[in-house]
């Protein structure tokens, strides 16, 4: 039997503490060495509203002025991941929401010991990856292309 694997995008943020901390180059590798592919990229300020219009659905927690705060308070840089399953892959690769309990190996795991400064957002699923990459990259920003390499990254119905 023949196999698709389902190609997504995803739309990732390595947030302030990232940035601050000089781990960008360290986390865009591990995705690259996945095989994933980067389809646009920037580095931006998150203004209040477009954490609110982020966040939509965590506004109202008691959290959610603390997380404003932080992700308002440095530049980010957002970028737009394409790969088979890339939306599970990318959130498996980062490790539970609390560094503390993410398992090594992860960037998590490995970086980060703290809920808040967890260094890396993640787009949850197929409807939140559509929504949150159209509110970081207008549809001229994503670079459309097929790695060079792709033959060598996985099988031809894969
Ligand atoms: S929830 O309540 O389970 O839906 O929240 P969760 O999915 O775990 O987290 C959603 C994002 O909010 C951040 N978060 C926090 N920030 C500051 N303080 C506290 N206590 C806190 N709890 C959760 C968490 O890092 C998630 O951010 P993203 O950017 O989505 O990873």
């Amino acid at each position: 039997m023949l196999f698709m694997i389902s190609m997504e995008r995803t739309l990732i943020l390595l947030k302030p503490d990232c940035v601050q901390r000089r781990l960008m180059g360290r986390v865009i590798s591990r995705l690259e060495d996945k095989g994933l592919n980067f389809l646009a990229m920037k580095m931006l300020q998150v203004t209040p509203e477009l954490a609110r219009q982020h966040y939509v659905e965590h506004i109202d927690k008691p959290f959610y002025p603390a997380l404003e705060g932080f992700i308002t308070g440095s530049p980010i840089l957002a970028a737009v991941v394409e790969g088979p399953e890339a939306i599970r892959v990318v959130r498996e690769m980062l490790g539970a929401t609390n560094g503390r309990n993410a398992s090594p190996g992860t960037v998590r795991g490995d970086f980060s010991s703290s809920r808040q400064m967890n260094l890396v957002h993640a787009s949850d699923g197929p409807e939140a990856a559509i929504r949150e990459i159209d509110l970081y990259f207008s549809k001229a920003e994503v670079c459309n292309y097929e790695p060079t390499i792709r033959p060598w990254l996985r099988a031809t119905d894969e």
